[in-house]
């Protein structure tokens, strides 16, 4: 009882702005966290006291250790109990929050959103996911008959599709090049993308974090190449946005998309698509639109009747993401993924499908057992050992994705590296 009134004064308290529910939540959790010193991060990322409270954020099944958080973040408990507020919220209120309170509310997250990511909120859209975002400039970018685009043969399917329908449809050239999975420095990445370049080359994709592998990609470096060369460089940020700590001002992109359901930890069906401002009216949105404003980026938000409860439980998960913060959460990922992997990694019958330099991985780590297939590996973890986990049988990638969050535990892990051992 003594809760619901204190979410009612909140509520009253911010009549006409995004709900703000379950403060009381993140606040008890925040006096927990403040009895640590922040001065040293790598130090309070090994610090279990620290996660225990961060852990119990979070309500993972029992059932299984999950160890497959690549696909989308579970919403910490605050999140999910807002979100479902706002549900029940916004049917009561029904057209009457559609009609007078879900654009402002809309604005109100959209500053939020551009503040975490250092831009202005006039260069971000909010949009469903990552494949939204990218679809949007893919589709969207000017290209000609003859022009290439540049991809990687690890790039996520969805986009490489939207490639290739353009060469389908319009005659664009579609190059794909390898991408080095042990590169020796950036400039073996650099060197890839440079050498595939002509001056037909008009535009290329780079993912920030590849999926399969966990590879962190040097994305300054190749916007900056692509900007030497007059070609569009469109990130692919799914897995970086939430896991990794910068700004998008740091890597000196004009286009940048990303799913905020992933690390993050908003609602499913959440996603972000960044245009610098002078690059708006270049792209043309997917969706049809001419009233907006060439150069508005709400110009890419013409998708239909949207999921506005989703949208102001971005708010709370921004909240929880900023009672950690970047810079801590991005290094006790890492923590967690090279964990396990430092511990396997000398055995002979182990292959690590992932570089372990500090600046090159995060949370996501692959790992193969010769002799055994991906789907194999994958079904002994989860039928001997209750570890879920994906199996990734591609032509450039072939081993099981291990990725851990922010709810894993060290025992969870030992679990891992425990099955791990009795397959020598
Ligand atoms: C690198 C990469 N890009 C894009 C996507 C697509 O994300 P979404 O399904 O949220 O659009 C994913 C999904 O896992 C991904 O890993």
């Amino acid at each position: 009882m003594q809760r619901r009134s204190f979410i009612r004064k909140t509520v009253a308290a911010t009549a006409g702005s995004a709900f703000l529910l379950h403060n009381d939540t993140l606040a008890a959790l925040a006096h927990e966290l403040s009895g640590f010193r922040r001065d040293n991060t790598e130090q309070l990322a090994r610090d279990e006291r620290f996660w225990l409270p961060v852990q119990r954020a979070f309500r993972p099944s029992p059932h299984f250790i999950n160890l497959e958080n690549g696909y989308f973040s579970p919403m910490p408990l605050e999140t999910q109990e807002a979100w479902m507020d706002n549900i029940r919220e916004i049917n009561g209120l029904h057209t009457f929050y559609m009609r007078r309170r879900q654009f402002s509310e809309r604005e109100n997250i959209r500053q939020m959103l551009a503040e975490l990511a250092g831009v202005s909120p006039d260069e971000v859209a909010l949009l469903r996911n990552t494949t939204e975002a990218l679809d949007n400039l893919i589709m969207g970018l000017p290209l000609q008959k003859g022009d290439e685009f540049i991809i990687t043969d690890q790039d996520y399917p969805n986009m490489v599709e939207a490639a290739h329908m353009r060469a389908k449809r319009e005659g664009i050239v579609v190059k794909t090049i390898a991408l080095p999975l042990h590169p020796k420095s950036d400039a073996d990445v650099l060197q890839a993308y440079e050498r595939a370049m002509t001056a037909r080359t008009k535009a290329m994709l780079v993912t920030h974090v590849i999926n399969l592998t966990g590879q962190v990609l040097p994305v300054r470096e190749l916007c900056q190449l692509g900007k030497r060369r007059q070609v569009e460089v469109l990130v692919d940020g799914a897995h970086a946005f939430g896991q990794l700590n910068f700004k998008i001002p740091d890597l000196d992109c004009d286009y940048y998309g990303t799913s905020l359901h992933k690390w993050l930890c908003a609602p499913l069906g959440s996603g972000m698509l960044y245009i610098r401002k002078e690059k708006i009216a270049h792209i043309w949105p997917l969706f049809g639109d001419v009233s907006t404003g060439e150069d508005n980026i709400r110009k890419f938000e013409r998708n239909g009747t949207q999921p506005c409860s989703n949208h102001l439980a971005i708010a709370n998960a921004i909240r929880f993401h900023q009672l950690i913060g970047s810079e801590l959460k991005e290094e006790r990922l890492r923590y967690l993924c090279h964990y396990w992997a430092e511990k396997v990694a000398d055995w002979s019958h182990i292959t690590l499908n992932m570089p372990l330099a500090r600046g090159l991985s995060c949370a996501l780590g692959n790992v193969a057992v010769k002799g055994m297939t991906p789907a194999q590996l994958a079904d002994f973890l989860y039928d001997k050992h209750r570890i879920f986990t994906v199996a990734i049988d591609m032509p450039t990638v072939k081993g099981v994705r291990i990725t851990p969050h922010l709810y894993t535990t060290l025992s969870d892990l030992d679990k891992l590296v425990a099955a791990l051992k009795s397959l020598a």
